[in-house]
């Protein structure tokens, strides 16, 4: 997809637009073997070669970052009172036009992956194709085997929310030999929804945590306000391959 040589050049880390017509001048950027030096030169880093002073760039078109998403940032791309999802990142990639796939509570804490990738995000967002997501949830009230059993089974006939909605069935185990830690899966992402599914069964939740989307893991090694750019297994893990 073409872009502006600027524009991309900044997102890629290069500095500020204004800084970007300083480099053009100060040193030579190369469009598949010939200087430019106006900034709105329309490029197509999939297609065309670029270069600075000689050396070839890696230039990233299409993102993939694992967020560890931290309590007290919203998963939203900006907000004029709060610390956003894409602050947390801060540059190159704040200047990416980047989006996380899906949302995560601002207490809510776990694997968030941010994108430019429109397609996918709708894919595995969509109602009709979403994918399975696993929480850990530490709860208000211990969970001994017959709240258990009862959970498992209303998550299991799909729980029924005040609005109408009835939730798809939804997975629970314990985790470990932890008395109020369960693990739970859902298919759905609802607002509130392992909240309010855990209100619905007469528990609450305490605390939060996104462990998988799909196929997709959380690094355990990537603490809360961490990331790092998908590996291509990883990539392939998230898109279902
Ligand atoms: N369910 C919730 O209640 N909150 C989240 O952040 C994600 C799923």
């Amino acid at each position: 997809m073409k872009s502006r040589l600027d524009k991309l050049l900044s997102a890629n880390g290069f500095g500020s637009r204004k800084e970007i017509k300083r480099l053009l001048k100060d040193r030579v950027v190369a469009v598949n073997g010939v200087r430019r030096v106006d900034p709105s030169t329309d490029v197509d880093p999939e297609l065309d070669a670029i270069t600075l002073d000689g050396e070839p760039l890696r230039i990233l078109t299409t993102v993939y970052l694992m967020l560890n998403k931290p309590a007290g940032v919203i998963s939203s791309t900006e907000d004029p009172d709060h610390r956003t999802v894409i602050d947390v990142l801060g540059e190159p990639w704040a200047s990416m036009d980047l989006f996380p796939i899906g949302r995560l509570d601002v207490d809510t804490e776990g694997l968030l992956v941010i994108t430019n990738d429109g397609p996918l995000t709708h894919r595995l967002t969509s109602p009709k194709t979403g994918v399975d997501k696993t929480y850990y949830a530490r709860l208000r009230d211990p969970v001994d085997d017959a709240a258990l059993a009862s959970y498992r089974e209303a998550f299991r006939a799909g729980v029924p929310f005040r609005d109408g909605h009835v939730c798809l069935p939804a997975k629970i185990d314990r985790c470990g030999d932890e008395a109020d830690g369960v693990i739970v899966t859902i298919q759905e992402g609802k607002y509130h929804q392992v909240k309010k599914m855990f209100y619905v069964v007469g528990n609450e939740v305490a605390y939060l945590k996104r462990e998988s989307m799909g196929n997709l893991s959380l690094d355990p090694a990537l603490k809360p306000g961490e990331f790092r750019e998908l590996t291509s297994d990883e990539l392939a893990l998230l898109r279902g391959e």
